[in-house]
């Protein structure tokens, strides 16, 4: 049953528009094989519930719908990134965070990326295979299927080994990340073969057949861990990348490891909000601003005053992310100090309500930060959950596909800081904390995340780049004024992120007399022309275990409850 289908529209200014209108926001009891999924691209959802139907559970779905999307959403994620699997497993309540980031080679450094003058080269850590960390996915589905799965995972691989033979259709999405990122693919024969069509981007409803990587995914369910990081795919992998002027070496791959952390939890209210902790940044500053909100009466205030708290929130745990955030198991991050209630209290008592905080930084122009990367969210009828944010960063990754493998790598590095000061492509800045060191995880801002209040259990997340954290945010403010899924994807954003000090809103997010009001407080705005995010969401009740899911109305997902 088809509870929401994201639609590549936004509303007008002045509310929200038609295509929301169409959502069906249909709940459903839970029934033996039952779920509900939530993610961007139908097939993956659809792959998703197969698995719970042939006796799967969350985990074995989670897998499924990872490599499904892996497959057709090849400008999103895969197996040549990583990203983080955030688990609720019912039986003994066992919360983790599955760590499947990227990691730096061992021959990567501080100075990787900036010449000998101490500049940054432009691109450098963006494209081609330099810009790549040793992906994590693969490892992270492996670890999935044996630590929490009941199907084998070659079972559970199939849809995406059918998805990858067959061919997936591509759609308007696919076509205008696939224009952003048309040169880099054309820089290498084996990435311009797979996802263009002699040096042009396919037309829509063209079949994109990825033999190789089906290939691959084979070889991952046949001989687990061991099939991607050892044998004939890891050298093919390192003998690409090297003959394309990257770091990788055989040791590189063999050596990377998932880590299980735990997850870093707040509290609104009586909600208790769950997400990824370090090395993303996503549950520290989320519960920074959690904390720092929980006390103001929102709801009550005016919108211009609602807005303004929420900015100077998102400033100062923004500022704290640049400033401590990195690899905790490379940098002591202050975890338990930005995560406690006293710390926000503390900075709550910095804000004005009459004008803006001034803190003393640099300032640079504002960078794009798109709707790549993926997330996916479901809930299955015994009670075990999963949000996962994936990643290959930015549209396409670094473009590079490693010939005969079929795996198009990510350029994760650039989430790392090449220079103190200067911003990545998200326009994140950030310091020593998150500088490029050999066997580490760049810095993140994936949040894949659990809300858990007392009638109702949501689980959300979103790509987006630097904007993921305040849409999550934003997710988590409307669960706890009632609203469910359908509400949480469709509501207009905003977003501050301490550098560049403005405040970035969707058409229609901001009205024009509360523009007004925070540019007298001293707000820069910058009215975006386009909109952003894909957040994907599910939501249980716990008395009736009646399930709700919805896909973001500006993409293209499937939000399905069964
Ligand atoms: N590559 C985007 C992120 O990890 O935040």
């Amino acid at each position: 049953m088809v509870v929401s289908m994201g639609r590549r529209r936004w509303p007008s200014p002045s509310g929200l528009g038609p295509g929301l209108l169409l959502l069906l926001a249909l709940a459903v009891p839970a029934a033996h094989g039952a779920g509900a999924i939530a993610s961007a691209r139908p097939e993956a959802t659809r792959a998703g519930h197969a698995i719970l139907a042939a006796g799967g559970n969350a985990f074995d779905a989670a897998v499924a719908v990872a490599a499904t999307l892996a497959v057709v959403e090849p400008f999103g994620s895969g197996l040549g990134g990583g990203g983080f699997f955030l688990l609720h497993r019912q039986q003994d309540g066992h919360q983790v965070m599955v760590d499947g980031r990227e990691t730096a080679p061992a021959a990567a450094h501080p100075d990787l990326y900036v010449d000998a003058d101490g500049e940054v080269v432009p691109g450098a850590s963006v494209d081609g295979p330099l810009a790549a960390g040793i992906p994590g996915l693969p490892a992270a589905l492996v670890h999935l299927s044996e630590g929490y799965g009941r199907l084998p995972l070659a079972r559970v691989l199939e849809p995406a080994i059918q998805w990858a033979e067959e061919g997936f259709e591509v759609s308007a999405h696919y076509r205008a990340m696939a224009t952003f990122r048309k040169d880099v693919l054309n820089d290498y024969a084996a990435s311009a073969a797979i996802f263009l069509d002699a040096g042009e981007v396919p037309g829509e409803g063209a079949l994109i057949r990825q033999p190789d990587l089906a290939a691959t995914l084979r070889r991952l369910g046949a001989e687990g861990r061991g099939g991607f990081y050892d044998g004939e795919v890891a050298a093919a992998l390192v003998d690409a990348v090297v003959d394309h002027g990257g770091i990788w070496s055989a040791a590189d791959l063999a050596a990377y490891r998932v880590r299980e952390r735990a997850p870093v939890v707040s509290r609104l209210g009586d909600i208790r909000v769950v997400s990824a902790s370090p090395p993303s940044s996503g549950g520290v500053a989320l519960a920074t601003m959690v904390h720092m909100l929980e006390d103001l009466p929102l709801g009550d205030l005016s919108e211009a005053d609602a807005v303004h708290y929420m900015v100077e929130a998102m400033r100062f745990a923004y500022r704290d992310r640049a400033v401590y955030l990195g690899d905790p198991d490379y940098t002591a991050v202050p975890v338990a100090r930005l995560t406690s209630p006293a710390y926000a209290h503390r900075l709550v008592r910095q804000i004005s309500p009459g004008q803006r905080a001034h803190i003393p930084t640099p300032d640079f122009p504002p960078q794009p930060a798109g709707t790549h990367t993926t997330h996916f969210s479901i809930m299955d009828d015994a009670g075990n959950r999963v949000a996962a944010t994936l990643s290959i960063n930015y549209p396409f990754g670094s473009g590079f596909v490693a010939a005969g493998t079929g795996v198009l790598l990510n350029d994760e590095m650039d989430d790392f800081v090449a220079k103190p000061g200067v911003p990545n492509v998200y326009g994140l800045v950030g310091g020593r904390a998150n500088a490029v060191e050999p066997g580490k995880r760049p810095l993140s801002s994936m949040s894949p995340t659990f809300v858990e209040g007392p009638d109702r259990i949501g689980v959300l997340g979103t790509p987006g780049g630097s904007r993921i954290i305040t849409m999550v945010l934003l997710g988590a403010l409307d669960f706890a004024r009632g609203n469910g899924p359908a509400s949480w994807v469709a509501r207009p954003r905003f977003h501050h992120q301490f550098l560049p000090d403005v405040v970035q809103f969707e058409p229609g997010a901001i009205a024009p007399d509360v523009q007004r009001e925070l540019e007298a407080r001293g707000h820069r705005l910058q009215a975006l022309d386009s909109t952003y995010g894909n957040m994907q969401a599910v939501m249980r009740e716990r008395r009736s275990g009646r399930f709700s899911a919805a896909s973001d109305p500006r993409g293209e997902g499937l939000a399905e409850v069964r």
